[in-house]
């Protein structure tokens, strides 16, 4: 199975009531091979009409500040999310859709294989690290997701809601920067790092 074959039953999928209320599946977005995986929460409007990850206001500002670490979605990061599909009003996801959701993750991971997970605020983390993980005591440090550097950061909707939050989150995705150097590129490069 390559990411194609999967992403495509992703796209099929009927093993939830959210495929009743949504126009798109979300499956992703990125290369194969992205050395980073991005990890929202869930599609909201904007995404579910269009049916592409992170394209209203939040996804604006993610690629703002990929653009800021000299990272793109065609060359250095694979976008995905939680829930493939968007919950009704942009709640937060239930418990029983992420456990239904969450294998579909997996073998995206399994197969993109990243050398670096960022993780978009507590749905993620929580998903993927654990339910007891608070993303304002952990955000800036790195974790581990199955050998691989995994840096929770704030969802870019917190950003858009408190832009305090701002400044240090910018230390967090200059932390990104340098791993990336580590492990994939030296001479990766990138105006304000
Ligand atoms: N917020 C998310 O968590 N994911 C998206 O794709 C869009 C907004």
């Amino acid at each position: 199975m390559n990411l194609k074959d999967i992403n495509k039953e992703i796209l099929e999928c009927r093993k939830c009531p959210l495929e009743k209320t949504r126009n798109h599946v979300i499956v992703g977005e990125g290369p194969e091979d992205a050395p980073i995986m991005i990890i929202g929460e869930a599609p909201g409007r904007d995404e579910d009409f269009q049916g592409r990850p992170f394209v209203g206001k939040s996804g604006q500002l993610l690629d703002k500040i990929l653009d800021a670490c000299g990272f793109n979605r065609k060359e250095h990061v694979y976008i995905s999310n939680i829930l493939k599909c968007r919950p009704p009003g942009n709640r937060t996801p239930k418990p029983e859709e992420i456990t239904v959701c969450k294998p579909w993750l997996m073998k995206q991971l399994e197969l993109i294989d990243p050398k670096i997970i960022i993780l978009l605020g507590a749905t993620a983390l929580k998903t993927l690290v654990g339910e007891e993980q608070r993303i304002t005591r952990v955000r800036g440090e790195w974790l581990n997701w199955s050998g691989r550097p995994t840096m929770p950061v704030f969802h870019p909707s917190a950003l858009l809601r408190n832009p305090e939050l701002k400044r240090p989150t910018w230390e967090d995705y200059k932390k990104i920067v340098f791993k990336y150097r580590e492990l994939v590129d030296s001479s990766h490069y990138s105006a304000h790092v």
